[in-house]
């Protein structure tokens, strides 16, 4: 059967991408974010998943404002990175895992979660920059992705509550799929950060490392955490956060397993308007 080894969390700041891509990724102000990536990219390569599940959120790219799914599964073949106003990102094409996926949705929508099915869509930064964090620039990614994109850019969003038992469900959905695949879950975007208002350039480190402690160790009751908490101390892109939810979810100590083996955590600040905060934990 599958299984799901481990859960990744990352910010998804687009000036890391531009960085990287712009050959800017050896400057002091950016060698403090890749650094704290050296150990994660080795990591990767020693424990190579079969197929990433990547959770993330699309910034208005894929999904315009006519239509905005809570929470869509990439079902494709693949998936192209998308033009976000520059020309699209240098970077390999994603590579679905078209059973998987169709299997994932089957399971969780029977789990009474409804999911949209995309069959076509673009990626933006949200996906394609911690695959660049977790993988360099190599010329293929290093397995088929299944891009699980949920709205947090469109009030209403989904609970912190609605996402941890979300990720409960793909949990069991992986482990009733007959192929032996080490499967990886992924949360990006956050961490703290506001692009715009009065508050723009927001950074709690206080907040964010208390997310972090609680994420590691107690997640129930940071899925009990309103939105507006996020919105007052993280900021308003803050909310992104509840996207880590999902990956923690699906680990399996919430299914009565150990607790999870926290592998790497890191925290920097500044990245382009955001704390960068990333941790590995493994079942
Ligand atoms: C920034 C961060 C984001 O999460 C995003 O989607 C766009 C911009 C930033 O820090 O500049
Ligand atoms: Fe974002």
């Amino acid at each position: 059967m599958a299984r799901i080894t481990a859960s990744v969390y990352t910010s998804h700041v687009p000036a890391i991408g531009a960085a990287l891509d712009g050959g800017k990724s050896g400057e002091p102000y950016w060698q403090r974010v890749f650094k704290g990536y050296e150990f994660s990219k080795k990591w990767m390569q020693d424990n190579r998943p079969d197929v990433i599940f990547l959770v993330y959120n699309d910034h208005a790219t894929a999904f315009s404002l006519d239509m905005i799914p809570t929470f869509a599964i990439g079902t494709a073949a693949a998936f192209n990175p998308a033009d976000e106003g520059w020309g699209p990102r240098p970077v390999p094409r994603v590579i679905g895992h078209p059973e998987l996926a169709a299997h994932i949705a089957q399971s969780v929508i029977q789990q009474d979660f409804d999911l949209t099915i995309v069959n076509k869509m673009d990626v933006d930064h949200g996906l394609t920059v911690p695959l660049s964090l977790m993988c360099g620039q190599p010329q293929a990614w290093p397995c088929p992705v299944i891009p699980f994109a949920v709205n947090v850019v469109q009030y209403p969003v989904p609970s912190g509550r609605r996402c941890l038992n979300l990720g409960k469900a793909i949990r069991k959905a992986v482990e009733s799929y007959d192929d032996d695949l080490k499967v990886q879950i992924w949360g990006t975007g956050g961490m703290s950060h506001q692009l715009q208002g009065p508050r723009a350039g927001l950074i709690n480190r206080e907040f964010d490392n208390a997310f972090l402690d609680r994420l590691i160790a107690d997640p129930e009751s940071q899925a009990a955490v309103p939105h507006i908490d996020y919105v007052r101390e993280a900021g308003s892109e803050g909310i992104e956060l509840v996207m880590w939810l999902i990956a923690r979810g699906a680990m399996s100590d919430l299914a009565g397993g150990a607790p999870p083996k926290v592998v790497h955590r890191f925290y920097h600040v500044p990245a382009s308007n955001t704390a960068v905060g990333h941790l590995i934990l493994e079942n």
